[in-house]
C-alpha cells in the first residue's frame, strides 16, 4: 500500500491509459486481476465541457472499484481546469494530465506531446487543474520532443512545484513514437530529483521486467501497457512477483478464453452487442497471440459479427481450435 496525494493505492502495478483499449470492461478485468490503479482512455477536455455523449461515455467510471484515474488531454489551462472539475464530479479518484500522446491529430491541436515544447503552458495547466479540483493531480509525459530536446527533468520539476502528486514517465521521446527502446535511465534520473512518486513506464513485457525496472530506477510504481493486451493476468503476476517473489504459472488456454468471454460479456453490457463484438475482434486476436493456429483463427475472429459466433469461436479455441 502506498499513497498518491491522499489516495491509497493498494500496490505498485498500474494499467496504462490506452485509447481504444483501456475501456470500462478492460479496466474491470485489470482490477480483478490485481492491478493497483487503472486509468481511463484519454478524454478530450472540450468533449466533457460540451457534454458530448461519446466523451461522457469514455469517462464513465461508475461502479468501478476505486481508485480510478481519469486522464484528460487538452491545451488550454482554463478549459483543462473546467474539464477536471467535471471529471471529479464523475468520481475520478485522481486526475491525470496527458503530456505525451504522440499522435499527429492530438499534437496538431497543441495537446499531448506538443506540450513538451511549451513548458510554461504545462506549468499553467498543472496549476489550473490543481486549483480546480481536490483530488490529486498527476502528469504523464514522454522524455521530450526529440533527442535534442529531452526536458523531462524540467517538466517533472515544474509538475511537482505546481502541486502534481505523481509523475509518470514513458521514457521515449515523441519522435520515437513506439520505436526503439524506452531509456529507463531517464526514469532513474527523474526519481532521484523528485520528492513525489515517479511511475516508470515503457517496455515492460513480463513481470520480471517490472522487478528489473524498479531495481534499476528506484521508481515507486510501474505502469504496464502493451504487455497487458489480451493478457490482464500480467497485473496479478507482477504484483505477486514484486510482493512475494512468487512466479505464477502462465494461464492455460482455457483460463485465457474464460477471461476473453468475460471481457466480451462485460463489453456487451456497456456498449451493446454490435460495438462490443467488433471491438472484441482485436482483443480476442491478442488473447490468442502465440497459440498454435492463431493466424488462421484470427481470420475467423475478424469476421465474427454477433456474440453467438464470437462465443462459439471462444469455445472452439478453448477446446483446442
Ligand atoms: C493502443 C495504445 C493507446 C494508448 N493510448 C494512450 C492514452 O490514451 N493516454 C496515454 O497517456 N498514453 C497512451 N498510450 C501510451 C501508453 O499509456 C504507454 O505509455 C505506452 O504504451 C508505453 O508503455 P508499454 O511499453 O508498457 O506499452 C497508448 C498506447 C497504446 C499502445
Amino acid at each position: 500500500m502506498f499513497k498518491i496525494g491522499d489516495v491509497n493505492i493498494p500496490n505498485r502495478v498500474f494499467a496504462a491509459p490506452m485509447a481504444g483499449v483501456a475501456d470500462k470492461a478492460f479496466r474491470i478485468l485489470a482490477k480483478e486481476c490485481g492491478c493497483g490503479l487503472v486509468y481511463t482512455e484519454m478524454i478530450n477536455d472540450m468533449g466533457l465541457i460540451y457534454k458530448q455523449a461519446r466523451t461522457e461515455k469514455l469517462a464513465d467510471i461508475k461502479g468501478e472499484m476505486p481508485p480510478v484515474a481519469i486522464q484528460l488531454f487538452g491545451s488550454d489551462p482554463e478549459r483543462m481546469g473546467e474539464a477536471a472539475q467535471i471529471a471529479e464530479t464523475m468520481g475520478a479518484d485522481l486526475i491525470d494530465l496527458n503530456m505525451g500522446c504522440p499522435t499527429p491529430k492530438i499534437v496538431r491541436n497543441g495537446a499531448g506531446a506538443a506540450l513538451l515544447n511549451d513548458i510554461s503552458r504545462c506549468r499553467q495547466i498543472v496549476r489550473a487543474v490543481n486549483r480546480a479540483v481536490k483530488v490529486p493531480v498527476t502528469v504523464k509525459m514522454r522524455s521530450g520532443w526529440d533527442q535534442e530536446h529531452l526536458n523531462y527533468m524540467e517538466l517533472g520539476g515544474v509538475a511537482e512545484q505546481e502541486g502534481a502528486k505523481a509523475v509518470t514517465l514513458h521514457a521515449r521521446d515523441r519522435m520515437q513514437f513506439y520505436s526503439g527502446h524506452a531509456d529507463w535511465s531517464q526514469i532513474a534520473r527523474l526519481k532521484k530529483n523528485l520528492s513525489i512518486p515517479v511511475i516508470g513506464n515503457g517496455d515492460i513485457t513480463c513481470p520480471g521486467d517490472a522487478v528489473k525496472m524498479i531495481n534499476e530506477t528506484g521508481c515507486d510504481a510501474v505502469m504496464i501497457g502493451r504487455a497487458s493486451l489480451g493478457n490482464p493476468f500480467i497485473f496479478g503476476q507482477t504484483v505477486e512477483l514484486l510482493e512475494t517473489g512468487t512466479v505464477i504459472d502462465a494461464p492455460t488456454v482455457s483460463e485465457r478464453m474464460d477471461m476473453a468471454k468475460r471481457q466480451l460479456t462485460l463489453s456487451i453490457s456497456f456498449k451493446g452487442e454490435y460495438t462490443a463484438v467488433r471491438e472484441m475482434r482485436k482483443h480476442l486476436g491478442w488473447y490468442v497471440k502465440g497459440m498454435p493456429g492463431a493466424a488462421h483463427i484470427r481470420l475467423e475472429i475478424n469476421q465474427a459479427s454477433d456474440s453467438k459466433t464470437m462465443l462459439g469461436l471462444i469455445e472452439k479455441i478453448k477446446n483446442g481450435l
